[in-house]
């Protein structure tokens, strides 16, 4: 019997840890993967809030479960925002993040290190703790070497062409006191007035200044980042031969050579004035130019940072006090679930209004139904909210204590609260989806005012309008617009003969749309306005994009996996191409206006089997496909004995390239092709 009991608690605990094991590892891909989009792409999928949440509980389950331990966990890692685009370079001094702490004791901890590993006097600088982008600035003989992100803090992104474009960094320092090399690091961020202005012209807003400055900075076009006006501030500077052995100095010396130092900075003899400087900035802090989240702390002397040193992640002379994100606590009254225009679920909470960072609050984002698990947010609970960097307020707690003992747990939804359709969550993905996007009234009303919107097809009539077309059952789908009479529309609450054919005329007059614009109104997941051109430069027509694979997709710059998987998601439902044809058939503009590629046709490539392959420059994919059709070839996209030619364009894929040498196939350029048509084989 005892024998039993044993193998029956092996056997369970072995389970458990099983368990835990498959839960850590999920969170470490998850972190790793958001790590990826919020560092290297510079999209970010979920607040930072969440991401700490989840990062938290990995941290709790590692402390845990210690024999879990792996070294490239995400929580060993100071973070990476290499990009694959730029070339890497070796920071000469490694680059390091700070320490942070929250509040005055651990504050005080800190001090009480400094205290003890030094044996004289010290005193500390205090500095606004930027919130942007890290930069290092190399500088040789007066002139802008390199500028270089954090990167892994060994290695990051060369990114001084686009540093170049910021104009408070000197390219050429003044005087000539100055080390002949040196490099000096700071922040680069974008102010409030910049951001806003950029927000107005985008249609997928940055979340907050931080996330624009960093997604500016990894831009590849280096006149972009001139039009985004950044600014930089310059704060620690790094090596042999500095004119003063006091930080403060140094940095005041920097100011001459030309560098945008920080402004409110304040040398303290004692922790009770640092105190003093982060109360003051607590509040003042809102009435900055820029978003600042803490401040920095820093011991002056330099041979005292000497003595103090380094641990593996953070500098032992310096820490940052964060400040806390305004919150308030408040009733959580009901939830709400909204179904986009994708199918995306996004719970929201609506509260008894209170004020908060100068707003009333009346509604926040729940974020999803991990964070709902995790914070155990129960209906009727007294909740907090935050405002953080973010716009939009979150519920980041509970107040237990209040909670009365009868209220029940939060269940998520499992259906469509609009049309009952069983949600669907995909692997690695917080959010549920409706799955159901052709008859899901949101969906169906999101996708048509997508369509009406004045970027897509300009169509005059907001919600309101689709809202009664869709109640009296005239529009289904993007394609029933087009089919409207006149009396349907009159039939309407409030029109009268004007507004019915004003709204008919706007209807006819978007079949002029461009192409670009009229792939953008089809409301493809992930496909904006800005892709949907680059997809129009490419893909000359719907049918040539109908037909990419996904290998083609993915070769075009800037069209990702995800993007290329939506895509051919889209057309692969019958109901979408069945829209795509009635639409044609209204005479909308579904290829390029000049994308006849070349009116001859002849059959001077008669039988030959022809691969094409990478970017190219004179033609797109589709016109040069369009070209091999008429003059009586075969397309076909993998290449094989009875291939006859490979058409490689740029950045063509080395396998594609392999395989064709190995089998001996003939290998030639657009240029090549051009020649191949003009003057015959
Ligand atoms: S000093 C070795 N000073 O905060 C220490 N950093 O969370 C070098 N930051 O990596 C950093 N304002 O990107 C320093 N006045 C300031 C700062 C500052 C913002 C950033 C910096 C750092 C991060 C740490």
């Amino acid at each position: 019997m005892k024998s039993i009991i044993f193998f029956n608690h092996f056997f369970f605990t072995q389970m458990h840890k099983n368990e835990i094991k498959k839960q850590i590892s999920t969170l470490r891909k998850d972190l790793e993967m958001h790590n990826y989009n919020y560092y290297v792409l510079s999209t970010p999928k979920i607040s930072d809030f969440e991401y700490d949440m989840k990062l938290k509980e990995l941290e709790k389950l590692e402390k845990e479960n210690p024999d879990f331990f792996e070294i490239n966990s995400p929580t060993q890692r100071v973070g990476t925002d290499s990009n694959e685009e730029f070339n890497q370079i070796t920071h000469k001094y490694s680059m390091l993040s700070l320490g942070n702490t929250y509040n005055q004791q651990e504050l005080l901890d800190f001090d009480s290190r400094v205290k003890k590993l030094l044996d004289d006097k010290y005193e500390y600088v205090c500095e606004l703790k930027y919130d942007g982008v890290a930069i290092g600035l190399s500088y040789e003989n007066g002139k802008l070497k390199h500028a270089v992100t954090r990167g892994d803090g060994v290695k990051g992104d060369d990114v001084t062409q686009n540093v170049k474009t910021i104009k408070s960094i000197p390219l050429n320092l003044q005087g000539s006191d100055y080390p002949s090399f040196f490099e000096i690091r700071g922040e680069i961020f974008m102010p409030h007035k910049v951001f806003d202005e950029l927000n107005k012209q985008r249609e997928t807003p940055f979340a907050n200044p931080r996330n624009a400055a960093s997604g500016t900075i990894k831009m590849q076009n280096s006149s972009q980042v001139a039009k985004r006006k950044l600014d930089c501030y310059l704060y620690y500077l790094l090596g042999e031969k500095l004119p003063s052995n006091y930080h403060y100095e140094n940095l005041i010396k920097a100011k001459d050579w030309g560098f945008k130092i920080p402004t409110h900075i304040k040398k303290a003899e004692s922790i009770n004035q640092v105190f003093d400087y982060i109360n003051y900035w607590n509040n003042e802090r809102h009435n900055l130019p820029f978003d600042i989240d803490g401040i920095v702390i820093k011991v002056n002397l330099i041979e005292q940072q000497d003595i103090l040193g380094f641990t593996s992640k953070s500098p032992r002379w310096a820490i940052s006090y964060k400040f806390k994100a305004e919150q308030v606590a408040t009733d959580l009254l009901s939830v709400d679930y909204q179904i986009g225009r994708t199918g995306a679920v996004t719970p929201v909470a609506n509260l008894k209004p209170v004020l908060l960072a100068g707003t009333t609050v009346k509604r926040a984002s729940l974020h999803n139904s991990d964070i709902i698990k995790a914070l155990d947010i129960r209906l009727g609970d007294m909740v907090f909210v935050e405002k953080g960097g973010e716009i939009i307020p979150k519920i980041v707690g509970v107040d237990k204590e209040k909670r009365k003992n009868d209220i029940l747990s939060l269940e998520y939804i499992t259906n469509c609260p609009e049309c009952s359709e069983k949600l669907i969550r995909k692997d690695g993905e917080s959010i549920h989806y409706c799955p159901n996007h052709d008859n899901c009234p949101p969906q169906i009303k999101g996708k048509i005012e997508h369509m009406f919107s004045r970027k897509a097809m300009n169509i005059g009539g907001g919600e309101a309008t689709v809202n009664l077309l869709f109640n009296a059952g005239f529009v289904k789908n993007i394609a029933d617009i087009y089919e409207l009479n006149k009396e349907q529309i009159i039939s309407l609450e409030g029109f009268k003969e004007k507004s019915t054919n004003n709204l008919l005329r706007s209807i006819d007059e978007s079949k002029k749309i461009e192409y670009n614009k009229v792939l953008y109104s089809l409301g493809i997941r992930y496909v904006g306005a800005t892709i949907a051109k680059i997809l129009c430069k490419n893909f000359k027509s719907i049918d040539g994009l109908m037909n990419a694979s996904f290998e083609e997709l993915i070769e075009v710059d800037e069209i990702g996996n995800k993007i290329a998987e939506s895509i051919i998601y889209y057309f692969q439902k019958p109901n979408n191409i069945e829209i795509i044809n009635r639409l044609k058939k209204h005479g909308l503009q579904l290829k390029d206006k000049d994308s006849s590629s070349s009116n001859v046709s002849s059959n001077k490539l008669e039988g030959l089997s022809i691969v094409i392959s990478g970017k190219f420059h004179k033609y797109s994919r589709d016109q040069i496909k369009e070209i091999i059709e008429k003059n009586g070839a075969k397309n076909s996209s993998s290449i094989s004995k009875k291939t006859s030619y490979l058409v490689a364009g740029e950045k063509i894929g080395p396998s594609k390239l392999q395989k064709a040498k190995k089998l001996n196939i003939k290998i030639i350029n657009e240029l090549d092709f051009i020649n191949l048509i003009s003057e015959g084989l």
